[in-house]
C-alpha cells in the first residue's frame, strides 16, 4: 500500500507539471483527489490492513493528499499567470497602425465673415444688440418712418402673422428697440436673420442676413459715418480698398447713401464682376432721420446719429467669389468643405 500511495504522489506531480489549461488541471484533480479518484480507491482498502499498519498508512495517505492539494493550488496560480501574459500579448496596442481620421467640422462661410465683421466693430467700441425675428409692424415700418401707405413697403413684402405682426424684413427695427431702452451715446451693431416674400434665385432668398449699425451721440456727422465704414471696408477687403458714397433714399435716414467698395476682382479697373464699374455696392446708410429719433424719445436738436445696413450674403459672396446664393443654404458638403 505504501508503494501505491507513493506512486500516486509521483504520478500526480508529473501530471501537474504538464498541465497548461484550467480544464487539464481540473481533470487531474478529479483523477487523483476526487470521490472516485485513485487516492480514495486506495483508502478503501485500509480495512485489509493490520491495526498496527492502519495509522501509519493513514498518516501517509493524508500527507500525499496534502502534497497533491498544494501542488494543484500552485499549478492553478501558474496557469492563471500564464493566461494573463498571453492575453496581454494578444491585446498589444500597435501604435504604428494608421489611425482612423475623424472629420472635424468648421465654421460656415456666413459665420466666418460674420465673426470677422463682429471683430472689426467690437474693436471700434461697438456693442452687439439683438432683436426678435417676429416683429411688430410698428418697429419694422412705422417707427422707421415707413407708414402704412408708403411705397417702400412694396419692396419689402413679407410674411404676416397678424395684421400687426410679421417676420422682420430688415434688422433696422433693432435701432428703435435700442434707442427706446438706452440713452445716447449709442454704438451698436445688430446681426440677424431677415425675411421677405421673394422667390429663390441666384441672388434672392426669402431668408437672408443683415447687419445693422447705429451710432447716436452729440455731434455725430456724415464724416463719422464715412470714416467708420471706410475703416470697416479696409479691414474686411484689404488696405487698398476705397469706398464711394452714392446719394440714395431710405425713409429712416436723411441724407441717405449707398456705399460701394472698389472691386476686389479687378482692383477698380472694371471687370465682369463689377460690370465695368470698378465698384461694388455693399451697404445702405445715412444720418438717422429726426422723425426716427423723435419716435424713440431722442431729441434731434441735441443728438444726431448715423445708421447702416449690410447684407451678409453679399459680403460672403464677394469675399469668396460665390456666384449663387443658394449654395450658402443647401448644406452640400462638396461646397462647404472648401472653406
Ligand atoms: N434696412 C435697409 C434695407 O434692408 C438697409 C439700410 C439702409 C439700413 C440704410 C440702414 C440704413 O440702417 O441707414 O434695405
Amino acid at each position: 500500500m505504501k508503494d501505491m500511495l507513493e506512486s500516486i504522489a509521483r504520478d500526480a506531480k508529473a501530471a501537474l507539471e504538464l498541465a497548461t489549461t484550467k480544464q487539464e488541471l481540473e481533470n487531474i484533480r478529479v483523477k487523483y483527489l476526487g470521490k472516485k479518484g485513485e487516492l480514495t480507491a486506495v483508502l478503501k482498502q485500509m480495512g485489509k490492513l493490520s491495526p498496527e499498519e492502519r495509522p501509519v498508512m493513514g498518516q501517509l495517505a493524508n500527507e500525499v493528499r496534502s502534497a497533491i492539494e498544494a501542488l494543484v493550488e500552485a499549478t492553478d496560480e501558474k496557469i492563471k499567470k500564464e493566461e494573463l501574459i498571453k492575453k496581454l500579448k494578444e491585446e498589444k496596442l500597435d501604435v504604428t497602425m494608421p489611425g482612423k481620421k475623424s472629420a472635424l467640422g468648421h465654421k460656415h462661410p456666413l459665420n466666418i465673415v460674420l465673426d470677422e465683421v463682429k471683430d472689426i466693430f467690437l474693436g471700434m467700441g461697438f456693442d452687439i444688440a439683438t432683436g426678435p425675428e417676429i416683429e411688430w409692424d410698428y418697429y419694422n415700418f412705422e417707427a422707421l418712418n415707413i407708414p402704412k401707405d408708403h411705397p417702400a413697403r412694396d419692396t419689402q413684402d413679407t410674411f404676416y402673422i397678424t395684421e400687426n405682426m410679421l417676420l422682420r424684413t430688415q434688422t433696422s427695427p433693432v435701432q428703435i428697440r435700442v434707442m427706446e431702452k438706452q440713452a445716447p451715446p449709442i454704438r451698436v451693431i445688430s446681426p440677424g436673420r431677415v425675411f421677405r416674400s421673394d422667390a429663390v434665385d441666384a441672388t434672392h432668398s426669402p431668408l437672408f442676413h443683415q447687419i445693422e449699425g447705429l451710432v447716436v451721440d452729440k455731434g455725430i456727422t456724415m464724416g463719422d459715418l464715412k470714416g467708420t465704414l471706410e475703416a470697416f471696408a479696409k479691414r474686411l477687403y484689404g488696405e487698398n480698398t476705397k469706398i464711394r458714397l452714392r446719394p440714395h433714399h431710405f425713409p429712416f435716414t436723411e441724407p441717405s447713401c449707398e456705399i460701394d467698395v472698389t472691386c476686389f476682382k479687378c482692383g477698380g479697373k472694371g471687370c465682369p464682376m463689377c460690370k465695368g464699374e470698378g465698384f461694388i455696392e455693399i451697404l445702405g446708410a445715412g444720418m438717422v432721420h429726426p422723425k426716427v429719433l423723435k419716435a424713440c424719445g431722442v431729441d434731434p436738436e441735441v443728438y444726431s446719429g448715423y445708421a447702416f445696413g449690410v447684407g451678409l450674403e453679399r459680403l460672403v459672396m464677394f469675399r469668396f467669389d460665390i456666384d449663387d446664393m443658394r449654395l450658402l443654404y443647401e448644406n452640400d458638403m462638396r461646397f462647404l468643405g472648401q472653406f
